[in-house]
């Protein structure tokens, strides 16, 4: 099997390692990164050129393309690719909607009862501003469009999220992702990620995730990208992820086939645990970064195998075999991580891990510069450890974190413990409102 992943970050080079790993395929991967570069060939293209992607895919006679980020398939990839007769791992643009528009997936929720936040939606950027001020309440301010996870803001206040709007809707940032937003009410409760295989009809769950989106301890401080992540999530009570599927996943599938616009791939659906049950705040088109760095490690069934039940639509018969362990992912970041990350930092004892399949490092942002192992980019590599306990993981993944060095290093001590709900501004702000 030859096989090419798009893509070049954490999540990629665990697909990449999983792939290596569990399946033996014959790996290449575009544009990829140094730590992909040690199981994969990498080649160079601009991934936002489909045209090009597809050509290397022909170029190369693959049997399979896994595409990792949202971009290219919002972009039409998995079009493109069926359009040439190439197998695909992935949603249709169409169906790719579902992450690429806040309005539509909304809309959806709305017209399927799907339980999401109770929500409004501006094309006005005037309207939008008086009904925040208005509200006076923490509200949820989202452009509809992509706009790589920038573009949410949980406002704690109607200043904040006037600010918002302007931010998003007026000054438009990020251009026309922000031509409509959506306001919704901000839940308070704990978040989950939870990602299903599905061939359009049948799905089956994987292990849940959770994801620490705040730079710093506690919850606290700006958001990322993601700072880590632990599997399965501690501190979920029994029969959540059976709802969720029951509630959300499985309505989302029947909803996107009833629209024409049948949804293959991983699903993934950011989920609030509000105290009146689950509720949907996002769904993703992909696995998410870095959650698929704590799962992949854990998933013993290989990707080759979900991948042609979902293409010949035989999810139904599949059965997923997980390592009974818990994984622990610790996100090393840059200096200057999330606003202003720096680059250029040389990497020193990468060299030192233990080599076992316990203790992974996933490369993110890293570069070869003059033969040295340097920093480029926010997140510069994953950490990830495995075992019996949260305890035993979260001590495998901090030795190998605290042993790698480069300047600046930056990265949060509580992943896998601060599961708890914490009291930050915001969900202060909300208990306030609704009491
Ligand atoms: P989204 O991309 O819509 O999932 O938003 C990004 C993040 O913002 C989520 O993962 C949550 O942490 C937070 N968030 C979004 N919507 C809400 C909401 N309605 N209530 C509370 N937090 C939210
Ligand atoms: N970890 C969240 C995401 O991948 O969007």
């Amino acid at each position: 099997m030859r096989v090419l992943i798009v893509g070049s970050g954490g999540r990629e080079h665990a697909l990449a390692w999983a792939l290596h790993s569990r399946g033996g395929a014959t790996l290449f991967c575009t544009p990829g990164n140094p730590g992909i570069a040690t199981v994969a060939d990498c080649i160079p293209c601009d991934i936002s050129d489909t045209g090009a992607v597809v050509a290397a895919a022909e170029h190369l006679s693959t049997d399979l393309v896994m595409i990792g980020p949202e971009a290219p398939l919002a972009a039409g990839l998995v079009d493109a690719l069926s359009a040439r007769g190439l197998r695909a791992f992935g949603p249709t643009r169409a169906a790719s909607e579902l992450e690429a528009s806040k309005v539509f997936m909304k809309t959806l929720c709305a017209r399927y009862e799907i339980p999401t936040a109770p929500f409004r939606v501006f094309d006005d950027g005037e309207a939008a501003a008086a009904y925040v001020r208005r509200a006076a309440r923490p509200l949820a301010v989202k452009a509809d469009g992509l706009c790589a996870g920038k573009g949410v803001v949980v406002a704690g206040s109607a200043d904040e999220g006037v600010a918002a709007v302007e931010t998003l809707m007026l000054r438009r940032r990020f251009g026309d992702a922000g031509a409509r937003i959506v306001v919704e009410e901000v839940l308070p409760g704990r978040e989950l990620s939870v990602f299903a295989v599905t061939d359009g009809v049948d799905l089956v769950p994987l292990i849940a995730a959770r994801d620490y989106k705040r730079l710093g301890d506690g919850d606290r401080g700006p958001n990322t990208g993601g700072m880590g992540a632990v599997a399965p999530a501690p501190g979920v009570p029994d029969g959540v992820l059976d709802r969720i599927v029951d509630e959300i996943l499985a309505p989302a599938l029947w909803a996107m086939a009833q629209e024409g616009r049948t949804y293959r791939g991983v699903l993934f659906a950011g989920v609030m645990l509000a105290p009146d049950g689950p509720r949907v705040l996002e769904f993703n088109v992909r696995f998410g970064d870095p959650e698929a760095q704590a799962l992949l490690p854990l998933l013993e069934t290989s990707l080759l195998e979900i991948a042609d039940a979902v293409l010949a639509g035989h999810v139904s018969r599949l059965a997923l075999r997980w390592r009974a362990e818990t994984a622990v992912c610790v996100a090393l970041c840059a200096a200057g991580y999330p606003d202003r990350p720096r680059a250029g930092d040389v990497i020193e004892r990468l060299d030192a891990a233990p080599g076992d399949d316990r203790t992974l490092v996933f490369h993110a942002g890293t570069a070869v510069r003059d033969g040295r192992l340097v920093t480029a980019g926010g997140r510069v590599l994953n950490v990830v450890g495995t075992g019996g306990s949260v305890g035993e993981a979260r001590s495998r993944a901090y030795g190998m974190a605290a042993r790698i060095d480069f300047a600046g290093k930056t990265l949060r001590r509580d992943i896998g413990i601060g599961w708890h709900p914490v009291m930050t501004e915001t969900a202060q702000a909300v208990e306030e409102v609704s009491r």
